[in-house]
């Protein structure tokens, strides 16, 4: 075991720790205890606690998702084998984003630093020791999760809709739960923040995630602005993950719902030993009446590969890359990525290619996981603007060889379809769009004071060349 920790540690930290590894001679002793000028081995107490406190804790506690508390030395170290094996992977937290391109802020970030990394499997291939238990944090107060998260700033929420209730067996395969939710809406309202809840604290510990479909009759080819056969409008809502409760809109935007609007749930459930029932809530905050916000969000579906769904062909035992063009008709703010792909799905990329000619990769996901369809939400002064006829280039690749772990059968063909072993490819963006006037506006107040003529994007090469 202790050779395989070694293994991941030089991987990992490289030259620092593999220099490590030479001085104490592969004898197998601790390094740290060999190495003279290495920082003294960490200690779960000082160490670790605070990092599993402020990254796992959120979904690894009782009665949370999450299959064990890491909460205590004692909940902690009978994993810390695989602990080191799923956090050098960055497979948890589930944060998938490829770190070396594209934007790297994130409102919704629950990864991992390098240092903490580093902390963690320094901590495990010393031993794991549990240090000083005088050092150890006080114990992290979580909110009570029964309650509306925001409705300490809104007050309580505007409008409650509700899941019909599934229950679990205790024994099962994942169940993926769609029912529909009239929301009652007889006037148009606009929103503000969304939050969704499993109903009961037992409910949690099944609910892996809810994504709730706004669904209502409006032309949404002319909301989107765009009139392209790869985007459609059945946005999402909201989606609901351990560890995060509220979406709030940005600074005078808003989402939109009309009358007789439905939620179209997908609740996606797993057994965990014992039959539960629950259901799922959404409460939405509206914006006053009469306060309209400027900018009207709208939730798209982007494809990644081009024509109809028959087109999406992915032989046997073959990596294949699909990719798609979509010319944006309207100055536009790309406000999240979450790509969407099943068991073969291996990465997604999202590149602007800008009216000027000059390219710019947005976001990708090179390690896909379909256990965690993440939802990368960019920070308010990373969100990337795009100027109309900006083309946004989406590109999906599937592993349909042994060599991709979670697929279940190598010398099947396999095309679009529902079932998870037949495949999609997509993109979930929100997307906000401004006029002319406003965009230009947006640019400037991104770029501080400099004129916005030199600046359509923060990271943009001509404008490093003109600072
Ligand atoms: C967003 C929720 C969430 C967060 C945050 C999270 N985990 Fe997990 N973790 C899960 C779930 C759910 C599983 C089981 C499903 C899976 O493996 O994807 C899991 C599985 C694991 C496993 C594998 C357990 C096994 O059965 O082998 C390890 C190890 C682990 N997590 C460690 C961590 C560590 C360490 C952190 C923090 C640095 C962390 N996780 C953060 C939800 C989370």
């Amino acid at each position: 075991m202790a050779g395989t920790f070694r293994a991941w540690m030089v991987r990992s930290s490289g030259v620092a720790v593999l220099a490590m590894v030479v001085a104490a001679g592969f004898s197998g002793a601790r390094p740290s205890a060999q190495a003279p000028a290495a920082k003294p081995a960490p200690t779960f107490t000082r160490d670790v606690a605070p990092i599993f406190q402020s990254k796992c804790e959120a979904c690894h506690r009782p009665d949370n998702m999450a299959p064990m508390s890491l909460i205590s030395y004692e909940d902690v170290r009978p994993w810390a084998r695989a602990i080191a094996q799923r956090v050098e992977t960055r497979q948890m937290p589930p944060w998938h984003i490829d770190r070396t391109v594209g934007i790297q802020t994130f409102k919704n970030d629950r990864s991992l630093s390098d240092e903490q990394i580093d902390t963690i499997l320094r901590w495990i291939a010393a031993g794991a020791p549990k240090g000083d238990p005088k050092d150890m944090p006080p114990p992290k107060q979580w909110p009570d999760e029964s309650k509306w998260q925001l409705a300490g700033k809104y007050g309580a929420p505007d409008l409650v809709i509700k899941s019909a209730p599934y229950t679990m067996p205790a024994a099962a395969q994942d169940a993926w739960w769609r029912p529909v939710s009239d929301t009652g809406l007889t006037e148009p309202r606009w929103v503000r923040a969304i939050e969704i809840r499993p109903s009961t604290v037992k409910g949690r510990r099944i609910t892996h995630h809810a994504l709730a479909r706004l669904q209502q009759a409006e032309n949404m080819r002319s909301e989107l602005f765009t009139n392209d056969p790869n985007v459609s409008g059945d946005g999402l809502f909201m989606e609901w993950a351990v560890g995060k409760n509220g979406d709030e809109m940005r600074p005078d935007s808003g989402r939109l719902m009309l009358p007789g609007s439905k939620i179209v749930w997908e609740v996606h459930y797993h057994a965990i030993g014992e039959a539960i029932t629950d259901s799922v809530e959404l409460g939405v905050y509206f914006y006053p009446k009469g306060q309209e916000p400027k900018h009207r969000e709208v939730l798209a579906l982007f494809n990644t590969f081009t024509g109809a769904r028959t087109m999406l062909d992915i032989p046997p035992n073959q990596v294949t890359t699909t990719e798609s063009f979509v010319s944006l008709k309207e100055n536009a703010r790309i406000e999240n990525f979450q790509a969407h792909m099943h068991l073969r799905g291996k990465g997604m990329s999202m590149e602007a290619l800008y009216p000027d000619g000059r390219r710019e990769m947005l976001s990708q996901v090179t390690d896909f996981n379909f256990n965690w369809h993440n939802m990368y939400i960019y920070t308010d002064d990373a969100a990337p603007l795009l100027p109309k006829g900006t083309l946004l280039h989406l590109i999906a690749w599937y592993d349909n060889t042994r060599g991709n772990k979670s697929n279940p059968d190598p010398d099947q063909w396999v095309g679009w379809g529902d079932r998870t072993i037949d495949e999609m490819g997509h993109a979930w963006l929100n997307i906000t769009y401004f006029g002319d006037d406003e965009f230009k506006a947006e640019v400037a107040r991104r770029n501080g004071s400099r004129p916005a003529a030199l600046a359509t994007t923060p990271a943009g090469p001509q404008q490093t060349a003109q600072r």
